[in-house]
């Protein structure tokens, strides 16, 4: 890591008008996170380095997200779209404390990594003025194109201003660039907007650079780092590539993906060693999943901790606030949410455990329910150690089942329960001897006076 200063500039102030939606476009999420988060875990951490991010008016979702994500962050508001060298000055007041480096990325483009960031301040070390983060395009109608001489970057000229020869370059310009951060400002104020548009274009500092008789060079990438996001399809493609990286240093991390396509990861999704995902499994952001735990097919679990050895699944849904300790089971057809569930208990089946506390071994028959809510709050549950609930047994929160107790089959748990009580809340069970084979003689008499 270099020891040098910088200044992260993060442009996110556009509406995303394309992606059809109410959501402002840097908060849709790829892997269960945040565009701009992404963004904002890429760059530049720690001593000397600094964060700004530049965001539309009304944009106060998009500022709580900062503040979510880098607490460090400062926020700018850019009050009109004038392009993006006028976004970048938005963040002038931050710009002007003179890190050593200012870098500017762009708030969705979500797939740029760390080491990217770093290759490209590489060169302001050795002198130059101004790296440009490159890639070669498939398509490349739309992008800024990179106009070289040598291993020397001459000028970036943008799609709609650029000449037929010029069009035929392939090598286009992602955004993200690094200024050698005392002279930044100056180079800045220079841009102009005398362009199709009428812009103040961000790329044309690279021709001013040169015009200063500077350095500018370029570090290229691969195209699926720098994609950008405008469209749902564009989201949809960076899910893709995302999934596709989170799996593979899933893998890469020993765990067993039995079907890697078929099993959604989240960016913050933490593995111990020795953990098994059978196919078709979703997990959402928040997850911590320890060592030898085996999550079976078609579970969705959502900000939950899952202990060592435990088995989940198939088909369990595990919400949010969900905490399982080592060894415990949670079998087909289960909600959790709000749990805390202690080391070796069992909810084996058919189960809704919600706002409850269950205690180490207990087990939870096939149908227990936990009535956590009356229709305006909800109340908690709490079942000791060792506790044993018979199936299809209701328990209205609040209500506490004491340790070692046992609850018959089919109960409405309305009380607390003693620890080591027995408790049945039933009718008394009613035999007639002879009753069944009465009844039959007694409706095939019916049926046959019926058929005449
Ligand atoms: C930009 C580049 C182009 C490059 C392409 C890569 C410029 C002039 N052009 O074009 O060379 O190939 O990205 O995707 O830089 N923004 C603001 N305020 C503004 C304008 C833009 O915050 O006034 C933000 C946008 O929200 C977006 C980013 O800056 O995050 C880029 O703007 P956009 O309009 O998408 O630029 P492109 O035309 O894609
Ligand atoms: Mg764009």
């Amino acid at each position: 890591m270099t020891a040098r200063s910088s200044l992260t500039v993060v442009l996110a102030a556009g509406e995303g008008t394309r992606m059809r939606s109410s959501l402002p476009k840097v908060l849709h999420p790829v892997a269960g996170q945040s565009l701009l988060a992404h963004v904002l875990d890429a760059a530049p951490h720690g001593a000397g380095a600094s964060l700004a991010v530049v965001i539309g008016p009304d944009h106060k979702a998009v500022a709580d997200e900062v503040k979510r994500v880098r607490a460090d962050a400062a926020t700018f508001v850019q009050a009109e779209r004038l392009g993006t060298a006028h976004a970048v000055l938005a963040a002038r007041e931050a710009i002007a404390r003179g890190a050593d480096d200012l870098l500017v990325a762009f708030g969705d483009t979500p797939l740029i990594s760390a080491e990217t960031f770093a290759r490209l301040r590489a060169p302001l070390e050795k002198g130059a003025a101004l790296a440009v983060l490159g890639f070669r395009a498939a398509d490349p109608t739309g992008y800024g194109r990179l106009l070289l001489e040598g291993d020397h970057l001459m000028a970036i000229r943008e799609h709609a201003d650029a000449s037929a020869e010029e069009r035929k370059v392939t090598l286009c310009n992602a955004g993200v660039m690094a200024f050698e951060g005392r002279r930044a400002l100056e180079i800045l104020d220079r841009i102009g907007n005398a362009n199709s548009k009428g812009e103040y274009y961000l790329v044309d500092a690279v021709a001013i650079v040169r015009e200063m008789g500077l350095e500018a060079v370029v570090i290229e990438t691969s195209e699926d780092e720098v994609r950008g996001i405008n469209n749902k399809a564009q989201l949809a493609e960076a899910e893709a590539v995302m999934q596709a990286r989170l799996r593979q240093a899933a893998l890469d991390a020993g765990v067993t993906l039995i079907a890697p396509e078929t099993v959604h990861l989240a960016a913050d999704t933490k593995f111990g060693s020795d953990v098994t995902i059978e196919p078709f499994v979703v997990i959402g952001p928040g997850v911590t999943i320890a060592d030898g735990a085996v999550i079976h097919s078609f579970s969705h679990i959502v900000q939950t901790s899952i202990g060592k050895k435990a088995s989940i699944g198939p088909y369990a849904r595990l919400r949010p606030g969900t905490s399982l300790g080592d060894g415990v089971r949670i079998g087909n057809f289960v909600e959790t949410k709000a749990a805390t569930i202690e080391a070796g208990a069992k909810v084996n089946h058919l189960s809704y455990v919600g706002d409850a506390h269950v205690g180490a071994n207990s087990n939870l028959g096939a149908g227990t329910i936990t009535c956590n809510y009356d229709g305006f709050f909800k109340h908690k549950t709490t079942i000791g150690e060792g506790a044993f609930v018979g199936t299809n047994s209701s328990l209205v929160a609040p209500v506490k089942i004491g340790k070692g107790a046992y609850i018959g089959s089919g109960s409405v748990i309305t009380k607390d329960v003693p620890d080591d009580a027995m408790a049945v809340e039933r009718s008394p069970q009613n035999n007639r001897d002879g009753g069944a084979a009465r009844y039959r003689e007694m409706k095939m008499r019916a049926k046959a006076a019926k058929e005449g």
